[in-house]
């Protein structure tokens, strides 16, 4: 069974192609390289033992796109491909409307034209924004996001099941809480562009000495350390996600299903702890220093994961510690490629 993974050499996306070959589907990689490199390619190839086809180019273009309908029978699709920085997205507002949405409905306009199915969604936690009670589960009510990345994954899912209701397909939104961590082999793993926004990027390029410090947005937050509180999902967990949740797509008899799953730990970890558990996985010190709160962040998040456990037979099993190990190696691996 050929899966369209686009963006599948992306950091969530290239874990996810691995995990999708070691379970004997084919895979089709749609990248136009714009957020990942060709050696990823490679590296798949070299843990999973198979080499996934690869086309790179834009999803907006739509000729294209449809050439690869053509050419494989696609049987579903994990959409990775998307612009992800929230700060950015404040700037470009339109690029990201543009760039998430056009190219998502360009793919669905191909499954509606040949009938075809089973389509997961990356969505985010975003869309809780600051829930008023923890653990957040899937009948959380939905806040607006502030930034326009957020919306595009909060439009997404509308579009989705929409999408689904009107045609009859089968569409699964996943909720990542904060992916971490890279592949065990360390051929894996996040590349950032640039200066890092993310916490564990930046944390990492502090313990490497590519960043002076961390800066830590904010120490008065109503937690028990005073920083903001995240659920930090190991990225080879939420690979294996994916899978789970197009098995049961494949294998649902419903001709229109709309799955909603919260993918996290359902543990939350302070921003003080992931720099104490950084330490102590990697023997490594990561000097801080702490600054004013980072406009648009919020206080806690974490996931009751709960449900997809019981419908999906998933759930994470690595540790906080262990991933950031992962990421350590990562990057001695990235410096030993310069
Ligand atoms: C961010 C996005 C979110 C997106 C997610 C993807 C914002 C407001 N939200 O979430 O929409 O889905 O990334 O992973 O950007 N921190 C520091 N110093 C740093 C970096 C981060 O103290 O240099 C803190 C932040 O204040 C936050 C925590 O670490 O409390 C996690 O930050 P980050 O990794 O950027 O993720 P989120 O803000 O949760």
């Amino acid at each position: 069974m050929t899966i369209l993974v686009t963006g599948g050499l992306g950091y969530i996306g290239s874990h996810t192609v691995v995990e999708l070959l070691k379970n004997e589907f084919e895979v089709v990689i749609v990248d136009d390289l714009s957020n990942s490199e060709r050696f990823i390619l490679q590296n798949i190839e070299k843990i999973a033992g198979k080499k996934p086809a690869f086309f790179p180019f834009d999803l907006k273009r739509k000729e294209l796109l449809t050439q690869i309908f053509d050419a494989y029978e696609i049987a579903g699709c994990i959409n990775f491909a998307a612009y992800k920085a929230v700060g950015e997205s404040q700037e470009k507002p339109l690029d990201y409307y543009e760039n998430n949405l056009f190219t998502l409905i360009n793919i669905l306009q191909e499954f509606k034209v040949r009938n075809i199915s089973n389509f997961i969604f990356s969505s985010s936690c975003t869309v809780y924004g600051q829930a008023d009670e923890m653990p957040i589960d899937e009948n959380t009510p939905l806040k607006t996001p502030e930034s326009s990345y957020g919306k595009t994954k909060q439009m997404g899912e509308e579009i989705l099941k929409d999408f689904a209701t009107a045609y009859g397909r089968r569409v699964s939104l996943l909720r990542y809480f904060n992916p971490i961590g890279a592949h065990p082999s360390a051929l894996l793993g996040e590349l950032p562009i640039g200066i890092p926004n993310n916490l564990v990027p930046y944390v990492t390029q502090t313990a490497a000495g590519i960043r002076e410090k961390l800066n830590i947005w904010g120490n008065d937050y109503p937690t028990e350390d005073g920083t903001a509180i995240r659920d930090y999902i190991y990225v080879v967990d939420l690979a294996k996600a994916h899978v789970k949740a197009l098995q049961k797509l494949i294998t649902s008899n419903e001709e229109t299903v709309i799955d909603i799953f919260n993918i996290g730990t359902g543990k939350g970890s302070s921003v003080l702890e992931v720099v104490e558990a950084y330490e102590r996985a990697n023997n490594v010190s990561v000097p801080y220093e702490i600054c004013e709160r980072r406009p648009g962040d919020i206080t806690i998040a974490y996931a009751n994961a709960d449900k997809a456990e019981r419908e999906l037979g998933w759930k994470a099993e690595t540790s906080l510690e262990e991933a950031l190990r992962t990421t350590w190696e990562w990057q001695k691996y990235l410096e030993s490629r310069l």
